[in-house]
């Protein structure tokens, strides 16, 4: 089969397409036919081996070679114990903890997947599975009335997260750059912030902060945050993480605030309600551009380089995406 891979962390650059073995399936786990994958920040970030989470397996050299983690497909044969799938089924969801998904076939634990509804497209469904979580997830942390502020919401999580906020009756502020604002606005911002011209630690209380690419300093993040009000890191540097779950955890206890890491469960049960919500009409699916698979480090850097508005997807078999 076909496959994006790479031997080190680095840049675009180090990828390649080669033709490797198709992955067997496991007790427990599915092959499916990738049709479709999306592109996530944390690809990005495993690609660069950076923040340093992105080296948990492997500290020098990554320990997966194909990267991709977002797809949807067709099952092609399922290993022992599998009772939930068979194939020919169409099947989405997030494989982050094996990864391959930048191939013509990648092998998937049967838990991380569900059943594609059929009034979406491969591509639509790839979008859902790790951004929709995040943003379920996030949304799920807000109070009706209260004020939430999204830090990176013009990106892949951004784009579910404002329109669930909205849906929800939440004030919701989005921090992204210039060329976002008028995107974010349009997915139910009420205010938007070009994060290299203001800081929004100094704009205001906010009952609810959900930061993509949290990169300050506790002491900011506590100022920005309303009595009572809740900080929670999604994603962002290495040092910005480990101060929120150390000095961040003393700062809030004593200021009457909470500050702490969004530790983002994965599974069907967290993206599916999404994906039905998205056939309803009530959110909408923003895919900016859709690459071919020889072309993973062009989407990767698109990504990577904060030009994406809303999703990017891979189109490993174009004629059916
Ligand atoms: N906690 C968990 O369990 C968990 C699980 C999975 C994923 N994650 C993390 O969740 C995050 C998800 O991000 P995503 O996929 O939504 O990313 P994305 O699509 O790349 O969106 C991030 C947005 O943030 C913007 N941005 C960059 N620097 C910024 C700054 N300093 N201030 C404000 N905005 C900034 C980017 O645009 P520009 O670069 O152009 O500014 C981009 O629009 C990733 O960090 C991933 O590692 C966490």
């Amino acid at each position: 089969m076909k496959a994006v891979v790479r031997d080190r962390y680095g840049l675009p650059v180090v990828l390649r397409v080669e033709d490797v073995p198709v992955p067997q399936p496991r007790a427990g786990q599915v092959l499916v036919r990738i049709i479709a994958t999306s592109v996530n920040l944390s690809d990005w970030e495993g690609l660069r081996g950076w923040p340093a989470y992105a080296r948990i397996g492997g500290l020098f050299r990554p320990s997966r070679h194909i990267l991709g983690s977002d797809i949807a497909g067709i099952v092609e044969s399922v290993g022992p114990g599998v009772t939930g799938f068979r194939p020919g089924d169409e099947v989405y969801g997030d494989i982050l903890s094996m990864v391959g998904g930048f191939a013509e076939y990648a092998v998937a634990p049967a838990h991380a997947l569900a059943l594609k509804p059929a009034e979406l497209s491969f591509a639509e469904v790839s979008t859902l599975p790790q951004s929709g979580a995040i943003a379920v997830q996030a949304v799920a942390r807000a109070k009706p009335g209260g004020r939430m502020l999204i830090n990176g919401a013009g990106g892949g999580t951004g784009a579910f997260a404002l329109q669930l906020a909205a849906a929800a009756g939440i004030d919701v502020t989005g921090v992204d750059n210039a060329g976002k604002l008028e995107f974010m606005r349009s997915l139910g911002a009420t205010e938007v912030i070009d994060y290299r011209v203001t800081d929004f630690t100094r704009t205001g209380r906010y009952d609810l902060i959900v930061d993509l690419v949290a990169r300050r300093s506790v002491f900011a993040y506590r100022r920005a945050l309303a009595p009572r009000g809740t900080y929670l890191i999604v994603g962002g540097t290495m040092r910005a993480l480990l101060r929120v779950i150390t000095i961040g955890a003393l700062v809030g206890a004593l200021t009457g605030r909470r500050l702490g890491v969004l530790a983002v469960k994965q599974g069907p049960e967290h993206f599916a309600q999404l994906a039905e919500r998205c056939v309803a009409g009530d959110v909408h699916i923003h895919i900016d551009r859709v690459f071919p698979l020889p072309q993973v480090s062009e989407a990767l850097s698109y990504v990577g380089e904060g030009r994406a508005l809303g999703k990017v997807v891979i189109a490993v078999d174009p004629s059916s995406t």
